[in-house]
């Protein structure tokens, strides 16, 4: 069985692009691979959250994760930091990582640029604890998004440089995994772009019926088409890639025709787009506050987690420290 892991930064609740473009591909990986998906909040650290809140952050995520149907019975689910071993090779990586290849990093160049008053040393070696995350079970396959792709060849690139320093070959190469047809990229309510945790133009699994319902009204949408069938502008086909992920066919056609002879009222099509993303996320948001109410639930799963990850990760850290040159006394 392939070894799959991804880790998603506890910092923000997950939105419609997480669902559809990352959480609905790990239901199907879990069946057909041995997975690791953990909460990465370390890497969450660089933005320096307030201590009265990592925990919940941490939790909110976990919760959502197990929502969406997320199997710790199929995958290891755990949080990063219960897993002390990730820190290590963290540190042993740091040895054959290079300041000028981290500083070339286009995310962190982009966070120099967006944050030139943070930016920690955390920042820079963030590609280094995501490698760690990835080797330390020795994954072959990684699902990523375009963002992470960067971080990815880099995790492939310190693997190999392990293994030819130490004449081994024994870090696998991991590669990206998703599954054959494109990545879903769902767009925002704002007109343009794609649906972000921060960037005020999301739907979360989170929010309920009359969130939803008051965000898909006021999206950004145009004055109505001109002529009869022209292509529908930006923000009117964004509605339409969200509707074409959560709303029957037949209902798309249905909306699509009006717009080609220009009868469209974009509020009735807002209003059918709210009702069938709410069919989508209630009972995601139901179940998500059922798992958080539940604490010995919770306790008992990261637990559960937490031995199994470190059982795989300390079995690599034994190893990694012998081919390095540490013996016993
Ligand atoms: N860097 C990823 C992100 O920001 C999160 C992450 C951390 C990750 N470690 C990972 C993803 C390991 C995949 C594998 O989305």
């Amino acid at each position: 069985m392939d070894i799959v892991v991804s880790g998603i930064r506890s910092t923000g609740n997950l939105h419609l692009g997480n669902y559809f473009g990352a959480v609905r591909n790990f239901l199907r990986m879990q069946e057909e691979n041995k997975c690791y998906f953990f909460v990465a909040d370390y890497h969450s650290l660089t933005t320096h959250p307030h201590p009265d809140d990592l925990q919940g952050n941490i939790r909110q995520i976990l919760a959502e994760y197990l929502a969406c149907g997320i199997d710790p019975e199929k995958a290891t689910i755990y949080v990063q930091s219960d897993v002390p071993e990730v820190t290590e090779l963290y540190l042993l990586l740091n040895m054959i990582s290079y300041v000028g290849e981290l500083e070339r990093t286009a995310s962190f160049k982009d966070k120099v640029r967006k944050n030139p008053e943070n930016v920690n040393a955390g920042l820079l070696t963030y590609p280094v604890l995501m490698a760690a995350d990835i080797i330390i079970h020795k994954a072959n396959k990684v699902p990523v998004g375009k963002d992470q792709e960067q971080h990815l060849e880099m995790t492939r690139r310190f693997a190999r440089r392990f293994n030819t320093m130490y004449g081994v070959d024994y870090f696998p190469e991991p590669d990206a995994y998703n599954f054959g047809k494109q990545l879903i990229k769902i767009p925002g309510l704002d007109g343009s772009g794609k649906m972000g945790k921060s960037e005020g133009n999301g739907i979360f699994l989170a929010d309920d019926p009359k969130q939803i319902r008051k965000k898909v009204m006021s999206a950004v949408t145009d004055a109505g088409p001109e002529k009869p069938d022209s292509e529908p502008s930006e923000p009117v086909s964004n509605l339409f890639t969200i509707m074409n992920v959560v709303s029957d066919p037949s209902t798309v056609t249905f909306f699509k025709e009006k717009h080609a002879s220009c009868e469209i009222r974009y509020g009735d099509m807002k209003k059918q787009l709210a009702e069938d993303i709410i069919k989508v996320t209630e009972p995601i948001r139901i179940r998500i506050n059922e798992i958080l109410a539940d604490k010995e639930y919770m306790g008992r799963i990261v637990q559960k987690g937490s031995e199994e990850a470190r059982a795989s990760a300390s079995k690599t850290i034994h190893e990694v420290r012998e081919i390095i040159g540490y013996r016993s006394f």
